[in-house]
């Protein structure tokens, strides 16, 4: 992969920085800044190199339309006052903004683009809007390893009309994850949880032949209680996959790889609701199961007793309500407490998010920026975005 730190000349070109700056806002206060804090070692080698940087990233899953509450306004601010410089959001429609329009002040060193998933083109890695978006840089910079299993325009498809590097922080996390993958100590547990179902669910699959065991644990196992015939009230579910959960069952047995779910759960009316401790057969249909509970917080320290390697996407449970965090704050304390014992990598904006607020970052082998991409890169895919810089 061609990297930003050979590129020479760089002085006054434009150069588009794909970043995933996609972070967790409340009430436009960023609540966890992760994934903006790994970037800025590449936003000050290029602002010390003299280059006009023009940052271009998603926030959320607007769906192509233009979401007001997904703006990039607030990160905009963060970002402004991490570098110290001047960072304007320009909200101009791409497809009517020119080279020209942009760094008119020849003092400008920093713009931002508007939520680029604001334009369906941009998820339909649409040939025009790529090169539309290429025309307004010189350089292309890919330092959003965490969306580059996206086959995006911003993505992927620019690369194709702008001559294209990695950043600082995407050689990094390539690096090591090709050391861990490379160097696995077995047995290896993974625990998946979270709520993007329909992006990790058939991920889980093809990790099966990998791994002695996976533990799957938050939204994504709803769909299992559902298949296995337990109550689940009014929690969220896929539509239409019972075949993949019977496919990853048969898959666990014929590659030894156990697979295990909760046991028991912890239940809220709403999200902001305290919780209550349920077995599956008093769950009523206006609850929603929004953690784990004793039993199997029991039972998966168990499992991670026997571990070597532990890798871990994706929060336990609703963990922004502090009543349905205990699952995931207890799995995160009692890895970090491990040591030496175990290799622990954690991946993902909201699992960073969690261990991050008990400030147990430096406890872990290796923090991946990346949720989906992570599991993709784990299961040995080669990454849309990483192909097309290469
Ligand atoms: C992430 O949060 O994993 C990345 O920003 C990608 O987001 P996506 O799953 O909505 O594509």
């Amino acid at each position: 992969m061609k990297s930003i730190e050979n590129i020479e000349n760089i002085e006054n070109k434009r150069v588009i920085l794909r970043l995933d700056l996609n972070v967790p806002i409340k009430n436009g206060k960023i609540t966890d800044s992760n994934r903006i804090d790994k970037i800025i070692p590449t936003l000050n080698f290029l602002v010390k190199k003299k280059a006009k940087i023009i940052i271009v990233s998603h926030i959320g899953r607007p769906n192509g339309r233009v979401v007001k509450e997904l703006s990039l306004e607030p990160v905009s601010l963060f970002i402004k006052e991490k570098i110290k410089k001047k960072v304007s959001l320009l909200k101009e429609n791409i497809f009517q903004l020119n080279k020209k329009d942009i760094f008119c002040n020849s003092t400008d060193e920093v713009v931002l683009l508007e939520n680029i998933r604001f334009y369906p083109e941009e998820e339909a890695n649409d040939d025009n809007f790529s090169e539309k978006l290429a025309s307004l840089g010189e350089i292309y910079v890919n330092d959003a390893f965490s969306c580059s299993h996206r086959d995006h325009a911003s993505v992927s498809k620019i690369t194709k009309y702008i001559p294209s590097y990695g950043g600082i922080q995407i050689n990094t996390e390539v690096n090591a994850l090709n050391k861990i993958t490379s160097e696995i100590r077995k047995p290896v547990t993974c625990i998946i949880g979270g709520s993007k179902i329909s992006s990790k669910i058939n991920i889980i699959k093809n990790l099966i032949p990998k791994f002695n065991s996976i533990i799957i644990v938050g939204a994504m196992a709803n769909n299992i209680f559902k298949y296995k015939g337990l109550r689940v009230g009014s929690s969220i579910c896929e539509k239409n996959i019972d075949n993949i959960i019977k496919e990853i069952f048969s898959y666990g047995e014929k590659y030894n790889c156990k697979i295990y779910f909760p046991k028991d759960i912890k239940v809220g009316k709403k999200l902001s609701d305290k919780a209550i401790e349920k077995n599956f057969k008093d769950v009523e249909d206006d609850d929603m199961i929004l953690d784990v509970g004793s039993k199997t917080l029991f039972e998966i320290k168990k499992i991670i007793d026997s571990s070597s390697t532990l890798l871990w996407n994706g929060p336990l449970g609703y963990f922004e309500n502090r009543h349905f965090s205990a699952g995931s704050l207890e799995v995160a304390k009692y890895i970090a407490n491990k040591g030496d014992k175990i290799f622990s990598v954690v991946g993902g904006g909201d699992t960073v998010a969690v261990i991050n607020s008990l400030e147990l970052n430096n406890k872990f082998d290796f923090v991946s920026t990346a949720g989906g991409a992570f599991l993709e890169y784990l299961e040995g895919k080669v990454l849309p975005g990483i192909k097309a810089l290469n």
